[in-house]
């Protein structure tokens, strides 16, 4: 199958279908700036994100990870959503029943317009008390001599940013909602996952075993790709938009 023959494919999978679950994962938003999980570029000060973003480097030196958070977080808001976030925000009009199942905390989904989304592994853009569990928006940048961790308003606990970490269990309900969708779907379309992350794939890989159409888009060839029905293979901020003009072409 050649390029525009795969391009085609998937826009005729998307046109058909009336239920449609889309899974992210780093790639989509490396063309915004941000660096993917497993390619280079993912040091600070030394340290590897799985040194960083677990409950014992927190307990540890919670000032280190909190340091780090608000390195990320400064980074991520110099970002914009690419042309990939933005037809991704724009497919979810097309279809009555549309989930977003993101593994990114950069927040870039939602500042490009989604809403039926759920955030698998948490957000930057918010924080949480670890003894009442209230959400707040992620806090605003201090001084490098004043303490960097943030006191809950309600009851002064520690707060830690609302993400999940290596180790620790997804939030309950979460990925049973992207279950229900990826259980449901007619068409998944996958950006820019590895796919080595397993309950996430295997939302890609179980909904394809029940018979959704899969695509995928990833320059790289990965275990999704390998069992998906259309390999868009290249960067998802060029391939997005030309599938989203097939799309509109259709109908
Ligand atoms: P990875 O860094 O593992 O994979 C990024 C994927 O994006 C790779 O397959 C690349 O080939 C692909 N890619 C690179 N450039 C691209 C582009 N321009 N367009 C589209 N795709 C591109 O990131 P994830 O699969 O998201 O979890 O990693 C999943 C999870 O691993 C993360 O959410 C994180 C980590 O453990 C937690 O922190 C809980």
């Amino acid at each position: 199958m050649d390029d525009q023959e795969a391009l085609s494919r998937a826009a005729e999978a998307l046109f058909r279908a009336e239920r449609c679950l889309v899974l992210t994962g780093a790639g989509i938003s490396l063309e915004s700036g941000i660096p993917t999980f497993r390619g280079p570029g993912g040091l600070w000060e030394g340290f590897r994100a799985e040194e960083l973003a677990t409950p014992e480097a927190f307990a540890a030196n919670p000032a280190r990870v909190w340091r780090w958070y608000r390195w990320r977080a400064a980074q991520y808001g110099d970002c914009a959503p690419n042309g990939g976030h933005e037809v991704i925000a724009k497919l979810e009009d097309r279809f009555p029943d549309f989930l977003l199942a993101t593994q990114n905390v950069d927040g870039l989904h939602p500042r490009a317009g989604s809403r039926r989304l759920v955030e698998l592994h948490g957000t930057i853009t918010q924080m949480r008390c670890e003894i009442c569990g209230a959400l707040e928006p992620f806090p605003d940048p201090v001084a490098p001599d004043e303490d960097p961790i943030p006191r809950c308003d309600g009851c002064h606990g520690r707060m830690r940013p609302h993400i999940l970490w290596f180790g620790e269990q997804y939030w309950p309900g979460v990925l049973e909602r992207a279950m229900g969708a990826a259980r449901d779907a007619e068409v998944v379309l996958v950006v820019g996952t590895s796919g080595q992350v397993w309950p996430p794939a295997m939302l890609a890989l179980q909904a394809k075993r029940l018979g959704a159409f899969l695509i995928d888009v990833n320059p790289d060839a990965t275990e999704i790709s390998a069992a998906a029905d259309v390999h868009l293979r290249g960067p998802s901020g060029e391939l997005l938009p030309l599938l989203w003009e097939r799309l509109l072409a259709l109908g």
